[in-house]
């Protein structure tokens, strides 16, 4: 994963690539590194640890004043996280450094022969095997250090986006870009480089994102040149407005992103249905779907492609579609998906689901979709991302930048951009009766609300988490719309409490689970009104029987759970289909609260990262 920023330009590099690196922290936080260049001298730092640690290693060693820089922050791949094996990453010689996202697939064969032409390596990374590569390409053909690039990267197998620079020609950096996200800001007279843009979006909105297979040569003073490495031509790069501004990638107040994220929901929601919906003309108007309408409307099947809380979504899309627009829907995770033979021909959809856009399984999944001849969907919420690009057509949820890595707002945006396109299919099918059509328009333009309500019971699901903090596994229950949720809720609980929790559907408990269930269990049960509430009541009697803990998520008012369950929260009324929004909210609270009684790293949990760009 990893996430990379550079600077060439008029301003002290140092402080710009470290608040840089901090704000890329999401994408990976187990070590960091930096090199900078003075004109004379390339200083480079590297801390196993997070970015803080490396200011502070940095600030000790005060190299302000460089204008020429790269960093890194790392989520490893190939070698332990230590200081060694942080980026940046030199050539024997010293002269070529370089910072790498991405996996170079065919390394160990390169590393071979890069010992058997006398080269040596210090780290355990595939990064250092491509910094010599490089060097060794220059040397052997006295090569620009573009060129060398260009030819080392058609070497290659795997993934990259790259950072590049020679300190004997040190006004120019090199990068390029396989598989892995790379933003050129285009400043006057200075570049940035990032994997996304948040690192230089209070110095400029001009923004080039490099797609697959490109490569760009950034000189001091002088027009960037593009390159595509496989055909060596030339090409001119459409420069992007950006509309993000800084105080949507700040925390505002809250303690942390997650947080933050948490009650931005219902605002995030009515960005998402904003200008797509009107209740009072009760109308549906989508671009995406409304230039594809006959294909989705003679569509066999749909087939959700997605990872973790996007493949969760993609579940509660499925009793949506089907229930509404009686289309058949099967939700596969994107990294089997991948592997498989699958059955999908040109009458299908596939839509792929991810907040990121950069996930590397969805990803390789579209591009399998699509050589079967599917047409792709894409719902993401990174404008601009791979996902988005690669896909024949799609919606973006309009959350906003989505910082802590446990997602939250994406989760609920995509629920609501699924539900809105399957109410348009089910109104062209006719699987949907007027008065139905016009009753979830709107509730679901009411969600918000509702959202707030939920938001405003905070307090006692605090209280709740601190009864519980210590308790070694959870089980979390739901059934129909709201079984995807429980799988939810046990994620976001593992993700960042590193409590062990699973999700199952209530009725599935006796086939199994049940055997865990005694006084130390804690139970959270999605008992809401309509649906099947009086089966989900006998499932609390059978857990009670058993002497589990149980917490109850019901609908205001309701006083039958509230007799037998130890803990309920209430959640406003609403139709079944719709009650994931609601019910999914105090999931996300129950986990950020137990996750910051025990102290932990809520925005950064250990051994994950925001966007997962490798396999
Ligand atoms: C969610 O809390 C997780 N951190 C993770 O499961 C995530 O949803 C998954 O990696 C997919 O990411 P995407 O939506 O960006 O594709
Ligand atoms: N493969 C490189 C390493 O292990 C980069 C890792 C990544 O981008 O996740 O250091």
């Amino acid at each position: 994963m990893c996430g990379i920023v550079g600077y060439i330009g008029h301003r002290d590099a140092q402080s710009i690539i470290l608040k840089g690196l901090q704000r890329l922290e999401y994408r990976g936080y187990d070590s960091a590194g930096i090199a900078l260049f003075d004109g004379k001298n390339i200083n480079i730092t590297k801390t196993k640890g997070k970015v803080s640690d490396l200011d502070n290693k940095i600030n000790n060693l005060k190299f302000r004043g460089s204008q020429i820089g790269i960093g890194h922050t790392r989520w490893a791949t190939h070698g332990i996280p230590n200081d060694v094996n942080s980026h940046p990453h030199c050539s024997n010689s010293g002269e070529i450094v370089l910072i790498h996202n991405g996996i170079i697939e065919n390394y160990a064969a390169i590393k071979t022969e890069l010992i058997n032409r006398g080269y040596s390596f210090k780290s355990e990374t595939d990064t250092e095997v491509l910094v010599n590569l490089i060097e060794d390409i220059q040397k052997s053909g006295n090569y620009m250090l573009g060129k060398a690039v260009q030819i080392a990267l058609n070497q290659v197998v795997g993934a990259y986006a790259i950072a590049v620079f020679d300190t004997k020609k040190p006004n120019e950096i090199i990068v390029a870009k396989l598989g892995s996200p790379l933003a050129i800001g285009v400043g006057k007279d200075e570049f940035f480089i990032a994997s996304d843009a948040s690192p230089f979006i209070e110095y400029t909105n001009n923004a080039v994102y490099l797609e697959d297979e490109e490569m760009a040569i950034i000189r001091l003073h002088k027009e960037a040149r593009y390159r595509k490495i496989k055909s060596d031509t030339l090409f001119d790069p459409y420069i992007q407005k950006l509309k993000l501004n800084i105080e949507q990638i700040e925390k505002g107040g809250y303690d942390h992103f997650m947080l933050k994220e948490i009650f931005e929901q219902p605002k995030a929601i009515v960005d998402t249905y904003r200008g797509r919906l009107s209740v009072n003309q009760g109308l549906i108007k989508m671009a995406g779907v409304e230039d594809y309408i006959e294909k989705f409307l003679s569509a066999e099947k749909i087939t959700v492609v997605a990872c973790g809380t996007s493949w969760h979504a993609g579940l509660v899309g499925e009793y949506i579609f089907e229930t509404l627009a009686r289309i058949p829907v099967e939700v596969e995770y994107a990294s089997e998906f991948r592997y498989r033979d699958p059955i999908i021909t040109k009458k299908d959809i596939v839509i792929a689901i991810s907040q990121s856009g950069e996930t590397a399984d969805t990803l390789a999944a579209i591009k399998l979709a699509k050589k079967h001849g599917a047409f792709v969907f894409g719902i993401c919420n990174v404008v601009g991302s791979s996902i988005s690009r690669e896909t024949d057509a799609g919606a973006y949820t309009h959350a906003g930048p989505e910082i802590g890595v446990a997602s939250t707002k994406a989760f609920t945006t995509q629920i609501t951009l699924l539900t809105i396109i399957a109410l348009r299919l089910a109104k062209a099918k006719g699987t949907i009766s007027q008065t139905n059509y016009k009753k979830y328009l709107v509730e679901l333009e009411n969600i918000p609300s509702k959202i707030e309500k939920v938001l405003e019971a905070n307090p006692g699901v605090e209280k709740i988490a601190k009864i519980y903090k210590d308790a070694s596994n959870f089980l979390y229950l739901g059934r129909g719309f709201n079984f995807p949720v429980a799988l939810e809720g046990a994620l976001k609980l593992k993700e960042i409490s590193y409590i062990h929790a699973e999700g199952y559907p209530a009725a599935e408990m006796k086939h199994g689970p049940i055997a865990l269930i005694d006084e130390n269990m804690p139970i959270v049960v999605i008992a809401t009104k309509y649906g099947h509430y009086e089966k989900i009541v006998s499932n609390i009697q059978e857990i009670k029987s058993r002497k589990g803990k149980v917490i109850c998520i019901v609908t205001e008012g309701d006083t039958q759970v509230k007799e037998i369950a130890d803990h309920v929260i209430e959640v406003p009324l609403s139709s079944e289909l719709l009650s994931p929004l609601l019910t999914t909210i105090p999931m996300q609270l129950l986990s950020y609260y137990i996750a910051v009684l025990l102290d932990k790293n809520v925005d950064q949990p250990r051994n994950l990262a925001k966007s997962v760009t490798v396999e």
